[in-house]
């Protein structure tokens, strides 16, 4: 069963019922979801979780569905957080963990979302959602509509990564490229939701995207121990990834399930597209658009992040630090973890690598602190993004030397 009681206005702090569909506050501010805590706390034991599924659904007292028997999933979450030993020696640190969203089932983090969004909105009544995306929550979005037997339609920028639009495709969705500016893309979302009647699901513009998405800060808890890490670097899009792990962390708090202080929030992002480290330099309360765009295609394009002021408000109540690292760093960090670690890390789940080796110059973290590296997706969806790597391929024409 699920503890969820109301929704709340995140600007004006308005109560909304939970039962009937909801985008926005009509004060313009996003929704959060909320829930009966107190009687939680009182109801059920935070080690009894252990005995739930190896799924973010295991968590589904804290998550909105009202039957998590009919959730739409296909074990998304509960994925892998790995000691990262050869990157501890690298680096000179001593507990570095990457937590591995490329296990999900559609290869990164955007299946949370997607699971526990979709899942609640078919409980809603809802028949057709659109939403933008440069790439990945469209392949999950598409996914889990498939799943549920729901419609989707994606607005993709055209030069989002072929397999991104070909797993959209093959999932069953209905395509949009666009061409202009890729900020255009929410209002293009609002205007095709309006006029078609269709869900608009983007990042804030409803509730529940996030609540799927917290499932992260839950399981950094409990695989930890239940004692948080210093130091969580996240590579930061949209922003709503790192909203909703300390929405995770708020709640654990108030449940007395998590021990510790709050982690430090370190944002990572392309120095190509970095409204949210230059907002947080120049000491601002929201990101500026920004201009032109050159990052690695993929999940980092967000010129005007919806979720930027409150990134920035969490960098600052965390005493963490926003970096910007370039393209060429990320592809060898992604190579790093590669042949330190075995992992297949897309190009954004490497700016953590990259940008945790800055903060270690820059004194931003010290080597003996918990560093949890989120390691958003799989670099499966990539191959034509690594060309380093292929290069440096040892290629015996003549078969093994004897
Ligand atoms: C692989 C990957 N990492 C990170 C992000 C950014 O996440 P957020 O929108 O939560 O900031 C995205 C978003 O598209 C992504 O696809």
């Amino acid at each position: 069963v699920s503890y969820l009681t109301h929704l709340e206005c995140a600007a004006c702090g308005r109560r909304h019922p939970a039962d009937v569909l909801q985008n926005t506050c009509p004060c313009g501010g996003s929704l959060l979801a909320r829930y009966d805590l107190a009687r939680l706390g009182r109801e059920a034991a935070r080690d009894a979780l252990a005995a739930g599924p190896p799924s973010l659904w295991r968590y589904a007292p804290l998550l909105p569905a009202d039957d998590p028997e009919e959730a739409v999933t296909q074990r998304e979450g509960w994925t892998p957080l790995l000691r990262a030993r050869g990157i501890e020696r690298a680096l000179g640190c001593e507990a570095v963990f990457v937590k591995n969203e490329g296990a999900n089932p559609t290869g990164t983090f955007k299946d949370r979302g997607a699971s526990v969004a979709v899942t609640r909105a078919r409980e809603l009544g809802v028949k057709e959602v659109v939403l933008s995306s440069s790439g990945n929550a469209g392949v999950a979005w598409s996914a889990y509509a498939a799943r549920a037997g729901v419609s989707c339609a994606v607005v993709l920028p055209v030069d989002a990564p072929l397999e991104a639009k070909r797993h959209c495709g093959l999932f069953g969705a209905r395509l949009f490229a666009l061409r202009g500016p890729w900020a255009r893309a929410g209002a293009l979302v609002r205007e095709a939701a309006g006029r078609h009647g269709w869900f608009n699901v983007n990042t804030l513009q409803e509730p529940y995207r996030l609540e799927g998405k917290k499932t992260m800060g839950f399981e950094i808890a409990e695989q930890m121990g239940w004692r948080l890490p210093d130091a969580i670097v996240y590579p930061t899009g949209g922003g709503l990834g790192p909203i909703a792990i300390w929405k995770a962390f708020e709640e654990l708090r108030a449940l007395g399930w998590a021990e510790g202080p709050d982690p430090r929030l370190l944002v990572t992002q392309y120095a190509g597209c970095a409204p949210i480290v230059r907002a947080w330099r120049e000491g601002r309360e929201r990101p500026e658009p920004w201009g032109e765009i050159d990052i690695i295609p993929g999940g980092l394009r967000a010129p005007d992040p919806p979720g930027g002021a409150q990134v920035l408000r969490l960098l600052r109540r965390t005493e963490g630090a926003a970096i910007a690292v370039t393209k060429e760093e990320a592809l060898d960090a992604a190579g790093e973890l590669a042949r330190e670690e075995g992992v297949l890390a897309c190009p954004e789940g490497a700016t953590t690598l990259a940008g945790l080796r800055r903060a270690l110059r820059e004194g931003l973290v010290r080597p003996g602190e918990r560093v949890v590296l989120m390691n958003t997706g799989s670099g499966q969806r990539y191959a034509s993004a690594f060309p380093k790597a292929v290069a440096t391929l040892l290629w015996e024409e003549e078969g093994i030397p004897g």
